[in-house]
């Protein structure tokens, strides 16, 4: 039987320090070994970001910044290509708010928001905890993220503290299917930076759609950035089958690793 390749991509957002992509190579590390040791490939996107989200450099989780109230309010989503899609928002006191997600995408709704996300993460046992003790060290940085290849699948993951001293009930793109995220048969997409522009440029789906039109990641990469502009942060990694990229038009720690099962 041949070889499956396997690809997983990480980012610590954008804006974030290139410095920093130990933490990077570390969640692809681990994605890597959950892969060979056959986790399913929505489980293991999840499973790299909760890395990111326990790394106080990157906003999200544990490094979330706080909004103008003084609280912390996530988001956080993840997609895979049989069309399983969950996402969170404005959820509160919950360590990997990814792992909610996860559980949403398995459930009968799409996206829970604000205090009934919370009840519903209590109700699964996730326990509840104080995220705004100050332990982000995350200056400027945005949602953190994933895109992983199991050979057969693909899946996305995204999770965010959001922009940092925004009003309390802002949204960015990370909970929106197509904006801060898409995974289909055909790759897997995921953004990071300025939520508003993501979302008004459908970000994550345009770019999934180029790929289906059979554009190469690297291509579509450079297409999807020259929707923004300079003002604009953006940053994208994107897989297929036969490749992958990734950047930023800001700084960003990212990795990329590859393997075989
Ligand atoms: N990109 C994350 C946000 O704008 O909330």
């Amino acid at each position: 039987m041949s070889e499956k390749q396997l690809i997983i991509l990480a980012h610590g957002g954008a804006g974030s320090d290139n410095a920093h992509s130990d933490g990077t190579d570390r969640a692809c590390q681990l994605g890597l070994e959950l892969l060979q040791a056959r986790t399913p490939v929505l489980e293991a996107a999840c499973r790299v970001v909760e890395i990111l989200e326990d790394d106080p450099r990157f906003n999200a989780g544990t490094g979330s910044r706080k909004r103008t109230d003084g609280t912390v309010r996530m988001d956080a989503a993840c997609m895979d290509s049989h069309r399983r899609f969950g996402a969170v928002s404005a959820l509160q006191h919950i360590k990997n708010p990814i792992h909610v997600a996860r559980h949403v995408a398995d459930s009968e709704n799409r996206l829970l928001t604000g205090e009934d996300a919370l009840q519903y993460a209590l109700e699964l046992g996730f326990e509840k905890v104080d995220m705004t003790g100050g332990n982000s060290i995350a200056p400027s940085t945005d949602t953190v993220g994933a895109v992983v290849f199991d050979g057969t699948k693909f899946a996305a993951a995204l999770s965010t503290g959001g922009t940092g001293g925004s009003r309390p009930g802002r949204v960015g793109d990370v909970p929106l299917i197509g904006c801060g995220l898409y995974a289909g048969e055909h790759g897997a997409v995921c953004c990071t930076g300025h939520g508003e522009s993501i979302t008004l440029n459908l970000t994550a789906y345009r770019t999934y759609a180029m790929l289906e039109q059979g554009i190469a990641p690297q291509e579509a990469l450079d297409i999807a950035l020259s929707w923004f502009e300079d003002s604009q942060d953006i940053g994208l990694l994107i897989v297929n089958p036969n490749g992958h990229a990734g950047g930023s038009n800001r700084s960003m720690a990212w990795s990329t690793l590859t393997g075989a099962l």
